[in-house]
């Protein structure tokens, strides 16, 4: 990659709910397993102390955490805490731990500039950088949104799916216009879905009719798959079953629009002419 010739930026990308359980963590390892699979460098930022990620990305050692990250915030500092994934080469983690609980209250100025700031330089290195996020709008996710130009919702296809996709799409408004201008919101993704359910397809409609621009178009249905694969800590792209192809499907329309979406907000920047974008069709 020509780091010389052009200025070179990542799709930076967070996967936001204030709900718990509806699949931000699925998501993001099925869009990092879909970057696995085009060999795009990824870089997964675990910014939930659950540490749900961590565990199904199975990284082989890990000394720092993004609670050492945030804690130190200095620029660049989080290179330090990156370590290899157990999916394989290109796959990089930045691992959570319990104790990232404690950077969940905001801590000085700036206290929403931490990670941006520790990531500085580090997400060069790499074509696709995804943050996962706790079940809250507060202070970490407000780090991950500031640190990224791309917000995805993920939502369940419930009765408390409408209220929820709202509160997170103002999180991500109060972000942008007080932090992060280029912050765009990717969209609002249904997860876990039934479509033969007349609830569920109810909820869907609900939800389209509400935001008619933002739920997006793919729709990753409930599949055992998913689960096994997390229980293996392998990608879902590795399973080997229809029901992980089907999933590993709608994953990677989902990673193509987020590629396209990044290159759209760069392009809105006035730097298109000197970028170059990895979609992982390319040689790179
Ligand atoms: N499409 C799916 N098909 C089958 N199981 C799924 C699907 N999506 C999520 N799950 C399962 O549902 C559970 C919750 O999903 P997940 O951990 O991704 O949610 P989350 O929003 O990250 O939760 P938390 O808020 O606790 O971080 C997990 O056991 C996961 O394997
Ligand atoms: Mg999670």
């Amino acid at each position: 990659m020509g780091q010389n010739a052009h200025h070179h930026v990542p799709m930076t990308c967070a996967v936001v709910a204030q709900k718990g359980g509806v699949g931000k963590t699925t998501t993001l390892l099925g869009l990092a397993g879909a970057a696995w699979e085009r060999g795009l460098r990824t870089l997964v930022v675990d910014l939930d102390p659950q540490a749900n990620a961590t565990s199904a990305m199975d990284p082989a050692s890990t000394a720092y955490s993004t609670n050492d990250v945030l804690a130190d915030a200095r620029s660049g500092v989080a290179a330090d805490a990156v370590v290899a994934s157990g999916w394989g080469p290109g796959i990089d983690l930045i691992p959570a731990e319990r104790a990232l609980e404690h950077r969940a209250v905001p801590e000085g100025r700036d206290s929403t500039l931490r990670l941006r700031l520790a990531l500085e330089g580090v997400i060069d290195n790499y074509d696709v950088v995804l943050v996962d996020c706790p079940p809250s709008l507060g202070e970490l996710t407000r780090n991950a949104l500031a640190a990224v130009r791309l917000a995805l919702v993920v939502t369940e296809p419930s009765f408390f799916a409408l209220p929820g996709a709202a509160a997170a799409l103002e999180a991500i408004e109060v972000v942008r216009g007080s932090n992060n201008l280029v912050l765009r919101p990717a969209g609002v993704l249904v997860n876990r879905s039934r479509p033969q359910t007349s609830e569920h397809a109810f909820r869907l409609v609900e939800l389209e009719a509400a935001y008619p621009n933002l739920i997006l178009p793919y729709v990753v249905p409930e599949r055992i798959a998913v689960q096994q694969a997390q229980g293996a800590c392998v990608p879902v792209q590795a399973w080997r079953s229809p029901g992980a192809r089907e999933v590993a499907d709608v994953y990677d329309d989902l990673l193509d629009m987020l590629l396209t979406k990044a290159a759209e907000t760069v392009a809105d920047l006035g730097v298109s002419s000197t970028m170059t974008f990895s979609t992982g069709t390319e040689s790179s």
